[in-house]
């Protein structure tokens, strides 16, 4: 996600924003930028890193007592210097930084578009500043008015700080759905996405709640409301060190991801479905969809976690778009001279769209006339770029080596895509449309009635934490959840673990289960039920201890388990983005029990650039 920094006091205002923006490169970022109040306004923004940033502004002037400074995460628009915050109005005298989404931004484009303005980046931020002026010209009102006026009009989510030419010792900002902290100093203020730049200078802060905007001068900060109410400052005290601060409170990455995961599927949903109207908007499948109905199979190609959504990806295609499809781990499909009909369609899957399997995989499927669709996180990067189409999964910067929070969000993307194409091909009901957008729909909130229970599973990973193996099981769509469970435990805890459908025991591997072994059972309520549960009877024939994920109200399996882990009730085909949760918290409290790095295991890399 972006990150923001601001100042307005006595001090030269570059050096404290140039720090604090370094402050929140562990947010991850593509771009930054900063813009001053020094005789005139001063916009600097540029591709790369902060220290890119820096070498440009050498010899530039860095003067003045008030800025604003941002990094950009890439949500509209390519990474480039043009996008880079922080954007210029119109008239050249204001300048804002934005963190967040706004979704209405074509449509408010489309006015400005016909009143004449003109755009010279791609992103919503410059909309929105472009908005917000158009309204203080016409209404003649202040430019704190005019943000209160526009902000009534914006869909989405937004931390905007703006600086003004006119106003020289002022500094306006607003927030909804994105983080906004003001550090409170004798005669400055200190403002950012959060404390972590600002907890040297002082430990007084005030979080700015949602439809807020805030009129900041060195010594004065006044809260309004929308309805431009004043609001009184609640000041609180920071007890958090730096590198907590980073992490959100969470002792790791990887912890503070697993529970970010509520906001990021929603992020991911958010203005793509619209489950009250019946509506799925996805430029990039809409504008491909006769690719996808007419394709004779789609491919999947990924790597490790992004192949196991892949995997999820082929009982959903297959099942609600009667799509042939399959799954192949890009390191084999680039050197397997594979077969591309014309008309295949392939979806590339990948968190960190650079990984070298992948992206020599499809590089070869483009050059034998494939179609490429891309389900990545970050914006701009090599296999985005390489696709014809895409949809990225929005999740932010994934730290932690283990993937987590990406892979929620491709299930999101990539079930979404299945549904849309579903009902356009006629695969599915109109009804049973409706009815897979409302369980879509409630996933942000049921994986949250999860997290809030993660105690009982920090238990269970205790009672295991010194098993040499484990298996994990599944049936259906909860397979790859076994396979993803599996790899979860192996990468951070070090224990060996084999994910299996959970039929296949019988061929052999059911020869490994004694009273050593613990068995994970993925057996969330599905067609598959009375199966497993006969799997389950096998595994206890022979002395295996069960743990079992299961849904609310299943009396059957908590009779047989050893230890249960319960999860709310859901559809079979967004039930994973439920079943894979408890399992991401069990490696991570075997990895903490046992003293490891959970943030970056040994031997990983968080993106294989190489082969
Ligand atoms: C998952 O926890 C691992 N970090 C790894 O398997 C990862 O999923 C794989 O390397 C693919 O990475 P990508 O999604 O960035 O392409």
């Amino acid at each position: 996600m972006c990150g923001i920094v601001a100042y307005v006091g006595q001090r030269q205002a570059y050096p404290v924003i140039v720090k604090g923006l370094k402050r929140l490169e562990y947010r991850g970022y593509d771009s930054s930028g900063i813009a001053l109040l020094h005789n005139g306004l001063h916009v600097y923004r540029k591709k790369g890193k902060v220290a890119d940033l820096e070498e440009y502004l050498v010899g530039k002037d860095l003067g003045g007592s008030i800025g604003i400074g941002h990094t950009r995460w890439a949500t509209h628009g390519e990474p480039s210097d043009r996008n880079a915050h922080p954007h210029t109005s119109a008239s050249g005298k204001l300048s804002m930084v934005h963190n967040g989404i706004i979704e209405n931004y074509t449509q408010l484009k489309q006015e400005l578009l016909r009143k004449g303005y003109t755009f010279h980046s791609d992103t919503d931020t410059e909309v929105l500043l472009k908005f917000i002026e158009d309204i203080q010209i016409n209404n003649e009102c202040a430019l704190e008015e005019a943000v209160r006026i526009a902000l009534r009009r914006v869909v989405g989510t937004y931390v905007i700080l703006l600086i003004d030419q006119e106003h020289p010792d002022t500094l306006i900002a607003a927030r909804k759905g994105s983080p906004l902290v003001i550090g409170i100093g004798k005669g400055e203020h200190f403002l950012a996405s959060d404390a972590t730049p600002i907890v040297e200078y002082t430990k007084e802060v005030v979080y700015v709640n949602d439809y807020e905007v805030a009129i900041i001068k060195p010594d004065e900060l006044i809260l309004k409301n929308l309805g431009n109410e004043r609001q009184t400052p609640f000041i609180t005290k920071l007890d958090l060190e730096m590198a907590a601060i980073e992490k959100g409170g969470y002792d790791h990455f990887m912890l503070k991801e697993i529970n970010e995961q509520p906001s990021t599927i929603q992020d991911c949903l958010r203005g793509r479905m619209d489950a009250a109207a019946g509506t799925i908007t996805m430029g990039g499948v809409q504008n491909h969809l006769t690719q996808f109905l007419q394709a004779p199979r789609i491919i999947m190609v990924a790597c490790g976690t992004s192949w196991h959504a892949g995997l999820v990806a082929e009982y959903l295609f297959e099942e609600l778009c009667r799509i042939p499809v399959e799954v192949e781990y890009a390191s084999e499909f680039r050197y397997r001279n594979p077969i591309i009909h014309p008309g295949d369609v392939i979806v590339a899957i990948s968190q960190s769209g650079e990984t070298a399997d992948t992206l020599v995989a499809i590089e070869k499927a483009k050059e034998q006339g494939a179609i490429i669709f891309g389900v990545v996180n970050a914006v701009g990067s090599s296999i985005a770029r390489l696709s014809h189409a895409g949809a990225y999964t929005h999740a932010g910067p994934e730290i932690g080596v283990a993937s987590t929070k990406a892979f929620t969000a491709q299930l999101a993307v990539l079930t979404m895509m299945a549904l849309k194409v579903g009902v356009e091909k006629g695969t599915i009901s109109t009804k049973r449309y409706e009815h897979l957008l409302t369980e879509l729909a409630s996933i942000p909130e049921k994986v949250k009635l999860i997290l809030d229970k993660a105690e009982a599973i920090r238990k269970i990973a205790e009672k295991y934490q010194d098993a040499r193996d484990f298996l994990y099981l599944g049936r259906g769509y909860n397979f790859p959840v076994a396979l993803e469970g599996a790899l979860k435990l192996k990468e951070i805890s070090y224990i060996h673990a084999e994910g299996y459908p959970a039929a296949e025991m019988k061929h052999g591997p059911i020869a490994l289960v004694d009273d050593q072994l613990p068995v994970v059972f993925v057996a969330t309520k599905d067609s598959y039920h009375d199966k497993i549960v006969s799997n389950i009877q096998e595994i206890k024939a022979r002395k295996g201890k069960v743990l079992a994920i299961v849904s609310e109200g299943d009396e059957i399996i908590p009779s047989m388990a050893d230890d249960v882990f319960v999860v709310p009730e859901a559809d079979e085909i967004v039930a994973p983005m439920l079943s894979v949760i408890p399992l991401q918290l069990l490696s991570y409290y075997i990895g903490v029990a046992k003293g490891l790095d959970v943030d970056k295991p040994r031997n990983l890399a968080k993106s294989v650039t190489v082969e």
